[in-house]
């Protein structure tokens, strides 16, 4: 027999909405979760959303036959910018087909490797700024991980130098991507009617759009006529506009292009940002942690600049970075639905086709049946000797599931590693304010509100 989804009492016409803070809507869930239980029901101005929040009932949905995923909430709202591209499309359309099957190879563990001069080249500029600027400076971390970040996959991906670090101000094409994507989120929880009545905001997005859309049709354009060097090295353009898919024997669109590479912008930016500013933060709070981290980079890499075959002899750091993506998973909610009339939780809860399922992981990366009851503590040792290898299947999903799963995984850790590798190499950082006490704030992604520190160079002979 099943059991009716907990849901909190409704009010006429707006449902449920204002049990959401539309300023921090995974904090909202969070506090939902922990009154309601693993599963609730929300009504959000007739949408039924079901929030899913223990590894139990996660587990039942990793199923994508009978779950696939739903393009719901923010990534329905960023398809007005980026279409079909891998991130917002339906599984079953055919441009997401196709560039799925030809760009999976291209973002395997080995294409990655290839990404490492590129991912060198910025993060030595981050390092050069922080070094040139002293401990006088105060930084605001997220903003330079963001810099490093949106450069670095900007350069792997088109060869195009975004040059944050040599400007203060946002350069055009990253003002109109955080303008955007500010306003997807925003669309995401307010009525229909309310944006169609602001003109000046739907101007705005529509401008933003545009010259994001401009600039990668003219990069696409302009390799074409000019293609690189068969026997040099190769961008992911390159291997876009001359691939063939063996099933359909079809290339990629000029649009199709486009939408994929701003969508690597957009996926592949603020979430590993997110990611390295947390482990910032969560690094100076343990001390502990910091030096165990340290000795390894220390006996890994001594004065010596990181190199590609140095990241396998690094498992403190490995264990370090799947911490940070348990404790902080910067993506931190993902939708799915059911086909048809189903029932989860051994028979208990049913759902509709209509439910939007929307998966927590703040919560269920939080999960003490499986994380145990130090689940709240931040302890990369959990980690090391085949703890991560032992908790149960789907537990640990940071990047999605299955087919829609994240193309850029590789990118993001081999990035993330050696930005960290580099950054705790060369300098010794202190939290600004020392009483800081983390708060956050979301845009598409979490990420830390009001994290300033200073970087001093270190002095490894003292
Ligand atoms: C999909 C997380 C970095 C490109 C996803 C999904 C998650 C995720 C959870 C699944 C979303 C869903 O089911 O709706 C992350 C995290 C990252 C990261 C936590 C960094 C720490 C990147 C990077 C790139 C990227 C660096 C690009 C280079 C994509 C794309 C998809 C995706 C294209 C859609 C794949 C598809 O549906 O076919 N990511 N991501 N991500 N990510 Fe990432």
């Amino acid at each position: 027999m099943t059991h009716p989804i907990p849901q909190p009492r409704r009010i006429p016409f707006f449902g449920n909405i204002t049990s959401i803070d539309r300023t921090a809507p995974t904090k909202s869930l969070l506090l939902l979760a922990q009154r309601y239980g693993e599963i609730y029901r929300l009504d959000l101005l007739g949408r039924q959303l079901v929030v899913v929040s223990s590894c139990d009932l996660l587990n039942e949905l990793c199923d994508d036959k009978r779950f696939p995923k739903l393009v719901s909430g923010a990534v329905k709202e960023i398809s007005a910018l980026v279409h079909d591209g891998l991130f917002t499309a339906d599984t079953g359309n055919k441009n997401w087909a196709i560039a799925h099957r030809l760009l999976m190879p291209i973002f395997g563990t080995g294409a990655i490797r290839d990404m490492f001069p590129a991912m060198e080249d910025i993060v030595s500029q981050l390092v050069t700024k922080w070094e040139r600027f002293g401990p006088d400076h105060v930084i605001d971390p997220g903003k330079d991980y963001t810099k490093l970040t949106l450069d670095a996959i900007a350069l792997a991906s088109m060869s195009y130098r975004m040059n944050s670090f040599y400007t203060e101000d946002m350069v055009p094409f990253v003002a109109a991507l955080t303008g955007a994507l500010l306003e997807c989120q925003l669309r995401a929880t307010r009525p229909r009617i309310a944006t169609a009545m602001m003109t000046g905001t739907q101007a705005q997005f529509e401008g933003d759009i545009k010259l994001m859309i401009d600039t990668a049709l003219a990069l696409v354009r302009k390799r074409r006529e000019n293609p690189t060097d068969p026997d040099g090295p190769k961008d992911l353009l390159d291997r876009m506009l001359t691939v063939v898919d063996t099933k359909t024997g079809e290339k990629m669109s000029d649009e199709s292009i486009v939408d994929n590479l701003i969508t690597f912008l957009i996926a592949g930016h603020e979430t590993t940002a997110a990611m390295l500013t947390f482990l910032t933060y969560e690094l100076l709070k343990h001390p502990n942690v910091l030096l165990k981290l340290r000795a390894e980079i220390d006996d890994v890499l001594g004065d010596q600049p990181i190199a590609m075959n140095d990241i396998s002899k690094m498992p403190y750091t490995v264990a370090v970075l799947r911490e940070i993506l348990r404790f902080h998973p910067p993506a931190a909610a993902r939708f799915v639905h059911s086909l048809e009339p189903t029932t989860i939780g051994k028979g208990k809860y049913a759902l509709t086709p209509d439910d939007h399922i929307l998966i927590n992981s703040i919560s269920t990366n939080r999960d003490p049946a499986v994380w145990g009851d130090d689940a709240d503590e931040f302890k990369p040792e959990r980690m090391l000797d085949g703890g991560f290898e032992k908790v149960p299947p789907n537990s640990w999903q940071p990047f999605g599931f299955g087919l829609r799963a994240c193309i850029g995984r590789a990118f993001a850790i081999q990035e993330a590693h050696m930005a960290v590798a580099t950054i705790f190499q060369r300098f010794d950082l202190v939290m600004d304010d020392p009483s800081y006490q983390l708060r956050e704030k979301q845009t598409v992604t979490l990420k830390p509100d009001g994290f300033y520190i200073r970087a001093y160079p270190r002095n490894r002979k003292a």
